[in-house]
């Protein structure tokens, strides 16, 4: 007879997009290891990690994909939003091209994703603030202009990260 799938109860596919380099491979490294890599090869294609963690006094696991932010691999199959619960639009503060061209990245989401699908703005390298292109205020104003939050984190100094992500499961769960 047929093997029936494990499933669990409380399983929420999340998925990080945004150009390449804005460090959303990283953000699931410092998020899933507490590690952050330095120099770090750019993700083909796609890889997911998983981590359990207690959200409203409930364990649940978070199914993170990382995706490819590179133009050559930009056509992310359109078969990873499927089933997702989540979606982190990822940006780098210190580069206004990454913040411009993340709505590309959230009507193309949108298209494929399920209506309940829900979104969270990131901008990633907080930590260079001294190199800061992207105001607080203009994301913010887009942010809310979609029914979004935003967190600027730092997968390098760790800052924010680990509420980024809750933040998303808390409005999931
Ligand atoms: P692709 O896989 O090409 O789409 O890139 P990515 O978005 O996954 O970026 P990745 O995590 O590979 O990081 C790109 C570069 O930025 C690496 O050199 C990282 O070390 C660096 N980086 C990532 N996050 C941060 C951060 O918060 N602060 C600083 N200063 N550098 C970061």
């Amino acid at each position: 007879s047929d093997e029936i799938p494990i499933e669990y109860e409380n399983l929420f596919k999340l998925v990080i997009v945004g150009t390449s380099g804005v460090g959303k491979t990283n953000l699931l490294t410092r998020f899933c290891d507490n590690e952050f890599l330095s120099s770090s090869m750019s993700t083909i294609g796609l890889e997911f990690r998983t981590k359990k963690l207690q959200i409203k006094n409930v364990e649940v696991m978070a199914q993170i994909w990382d995706t490819a932010g590179q133009e050559k691999f930009r056509a992310i199959p359109p078969t990873t939003y499927r089933g997702s619960h989540g979606v982190i639009l990822t940006y780098a503060i210190n580069d206004m091209n990454s913040f411009t061209g993340l709505h590309a990245w959230y009507e193309i989401a949108l298209q494929y994703c399920p209506t309940d699908t829900k979104f969270l703005l990131v901008g990633n390298k907080k930590d260079l603030d001294s190199d800061r292109a992207v105001g607080f205020e203009l994301a913010q104003k887009y942010a809310k202009e979609h029914g979004m939050l935003l967190i600027e984190t730092s997968a390098k100094s760790s800052e924010n990260v680990e509420l980024a992500f809750i933040t998303l499961l808390k409005q999931i769960f």
